[in-house]
């Protein structure tokens, strides 16, 4: 056991963290009762360290239990609660309370562009269908000989590192003008896993995909806004890549 002495003094105790009352005001809809969506204020005591994840279960399971969004893991993994929060597509699990301004009320809505189902979900279907026309799939030209892996160098794997941390939390399409106005764009996320593929060197159908993102509704559309980048909570070069996917239709090139 040891003798707090002169020389060797107890440890400080911890400083207590407080919680405090944070007001969450939320832009509620439900299709059966409501003709537009309205806006409804939540208090709700928190810690700083708390998310606006945690936030929206409290209310849940303390106030209003038909309070409705999307979650899962919990952990920025799966990409299931992204929500626009004092107007930035964020990922409510990776939001922390501290890092707002927690002197004013947080608001909290669902992500644009997307048809809304009910308070934070919207209908992910329009999404997922432009993700599923790039063809977002290994398609090699022959099989893999018997028992050999298909052999990548580090820098061919660094090649496309980049777009394979896409979860498809859909946070860069649905904060991009283009998509909200046009309704037709193939939106970031479908690029970004173009990209995953067509700079793969293990991948054969390049060009197919190319040619996908080379139509009325591709990449062209791309007005080079950058709210994908900044909404990505992976970090992605959103941009970046959609410019690399421009670049390889022009040059014809995928190196
Ligand atoms: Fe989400 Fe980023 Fe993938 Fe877009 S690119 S879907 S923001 S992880
Ligand atoms: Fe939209 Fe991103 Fe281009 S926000 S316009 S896809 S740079
Ligand atoms: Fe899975 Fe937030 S709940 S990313």
């Amino acid at each position: 056991m040891s003798t707090a002495t002169l020389e060797n003094p107890p440890a400080a105790a911890p400083e207590e963290i407080q919680s405090f009352t944070v007001t969450l005001i939320i832009r509620r809809f439900d299709p059966d009762v409501d003709a537009e969506p309205r806006w409804e204020d939540f208090d709700v005591e928190m810690f700083p360290t708390d998310r606006i994840l945690d936030a929206l279960h409290k209310i849940k399971w303390e106030q209003d239990g038909t309070l409705t969004f999307r979650r899962s893991c919990a952990h920025g993994i799966c990409g299931s609660d992204a929500m626009r929060i004092n107007g930035r597509n964020r990922l409510a699990c990776k939001t922390l309370i501290k890092d707002l301004d927690i002197s004013k009320p947080i608001y909290v809505e669902a992500i644009k562009g997307l048809p809304l189902e009910k308070d934070l979900v919207v209908d992910m279907d329009p999404f997922f269908a432009s993700f599923r026309e790039v063809q977002p799939f290994l398609m090699p030209g022959k099989p893999a000989e018997k028992n050999k892996e298909r052999v990548q160098s580090v820098a061919e794997r660094a090649r496309f590192d980049d777009t394979t941390k896409c979860i498809l939390c859909a946070a860069c399409t649905s904060s991009c003008p283009v998509f909200w106005t046009d309704g037709q764009y193939f939106g970031p996320a479908a690029i970004v896993n173009a990209h995953r593929f067509i700079f793969d060197s293990r991948d054969d159908a390049s060009q197919v995909r190319l040619d996908i993102l080379n139509d009325q509704e591709g990449v062209w559309r791309c007005r080079t806004t950058f709210n994908c980048t900044e909404a990505c909570p992976r970090g992605i070069q959103v941009t970046q890549a959609i410019a690399e996917v421009k670049q390889a239709m022009i040059s014809g090139k995928v190196s």
